[in-house]
């Protein structure tokens, strides 16, 4: 059986007592002249006063002095009649210590509608204003850290190029035998130490288009261009380590037309995925196509290579991806390549996309647009948001 609980129903002044002082939030009321009238016990526990100490007394003493401007133009609008709804601001507690609160003040009319003093709710919200000061902190500091990093990189991959051109052009000096004669195993050598300086210098560039195109000050040239012939010139640059890798490099095009575009930037794209076909192709052929539809040139770079697993299509795209991770890589790279690709398209208006099966080809394929227009592209460094 249950017990037979029995209903009290206190007076109604009793019950809005008991309410108010059961709230979590501060519930206050002050005559049109700043004077408390009424203090509940959740006042009491944020602000530290009790009743007796405070009722009577201005509503100034709970405000900073910094503040006090705010408690004329809070009084301006109550008799008005108009409520202050959520207002956050800082009060000053008892021991001299301050709080975040919300407040919530509606004027106290009398029967006749006249405004004759206000009630105020008081939230505590300490907390969010410390999360959100926290956060506006961090989102500085970000800012500041990702300009640091952005021109950390441009001035050392400037710095680091000047005298890598010098190795190259030395080796090179020496290897066309200018300075002498070489030895068949010193002319090995330095090759090897002409090739990782090359190797260097793009990584070197690829890290500086990175960091200006991070620190978001592109320049996005247009001019008239032939597209065929640049495609042309990006056979020609992998040709040799083709030819020496046995594979066959083809460009199947219909008659291009001239198109208005960044032919730089046209060029370093097609080097990218032509330089990752040849490496990632052991046999069989590369096949460049082009077409012009709906205004936009579409070009691809398909080959019969190692392919790409399905559930790493996705991430290649981003900075460092590779496919075989640090530990057991066998092909040389930084996995900046596509990454740089993807954000140059993009810049320009285009997509990238690819479509490969694991031990039968990799087909990459992207889009520009044919009438491109030339402009600065100023992007605001990427910041957590508040
Ligand atoms: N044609 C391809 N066939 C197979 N895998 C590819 C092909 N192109 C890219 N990949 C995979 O995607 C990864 C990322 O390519 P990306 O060009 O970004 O970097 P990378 O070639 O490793 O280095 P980098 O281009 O910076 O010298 C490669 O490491 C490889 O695992
Ligand atoms: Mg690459």
């Amino acid at each position: 059986m249950k017990p037979t609980v029995p209903v009290v129903t206190p007076a109604p002044d009793l019950l809005w007592a008991a309410i108010i002082d059961s709230s979590d939030d501060a519930i206050v009321s002050k005559d049109l002249n700043g004077t408390i009238t009424s203090w509940n016990r959740a006042a009491e526990r944020i602000f530290g006063y009790t009743a007796d100490e405070i009722v009577g007394r201005p509503v100034t003493v709970l405000i900073p002095r910094d503040r006090l401007d705010e408690e004329p133009r809070i009084i301006e609008r109550l008799k008005r009649g108009e409520r202050v709804d959520h207002f956050e601001t800082v009060r000053v507690r008892k021991d001299g210590t301050k709080i975040d609160l919300s407040l919530t003040i509606s004027p106290i009319k009398d029967r006749d509608g006249t405004v004759v003093g206000a009630s105020k709710i008081a939230r505590d919200i300490s907390l969010q204003a410390q999360v959100k000061r926290d956060l506006a902190r961090a989102n500085d500091e970000l800012k500041r850290a990702d300009r640091v990093k952005t021109e950390f990189l441009a001035i050392m991959s400037h710095e680091l190029r000047t005298p890598l051109n010098s190795i190259l052009g030395f080796t090179g000096v020496v290897l066309r035998r200018l300075a002498g004669p070489l030895t068949e195993e010193q002319e090995k050598q330095l090759r090897m130490v002409h090739g990782s300086a090359t190797h260097l210098l793009h990584l070197i560039n690829d890290v500086l288009d990175l960091s200006r195109i991070e620190s978001g000050h592109v320049e996005i040239h247009a001019e008239d261009f032939p597209p065929a012939e640049t495609i042309a010139r990006a056979i020609r640059t992998v040709e040799v380590t083709a030819r020496q890798k046995g594979l066959a490099l083809v460009a199947e095009l219909p008659a291009l037309p001239e198109i208005r575009g960044d032919e730089q930037k046209f060029l370093q794209i097609l080097l990218n995925l032509l330089g990752n076909a040849v490496k990632f192709t052991h046999e069989g052929r590369i096949t460049v196509t082009s077409r012009v539809t709906g205004g936009m040139i579409v070009t691809s770079v398909a080959d019969t290579g190692i392919g790409i697993p399905a559930d790493k299509q996705g991430i290649l795209f981003q900075p460092f991806q590779q496919v075989e991770g640090s530990s057991r890589r066998r092909y040389e790279g930084t996995g900046l390549g596509l990454y740089l690709c993807k954000k140059l398209v993009t810049l320009m208006g285009g997509q990238i996309a690819l479509v490969s099966t694991p031990g039968r080809g990799s087909t990459f394929t992207f889009s520009l647009p044919v009438a491109l227009e030339a402009r600065t592209v100023v992007a605001e460094p990427a910041v957590v948001s508040a």
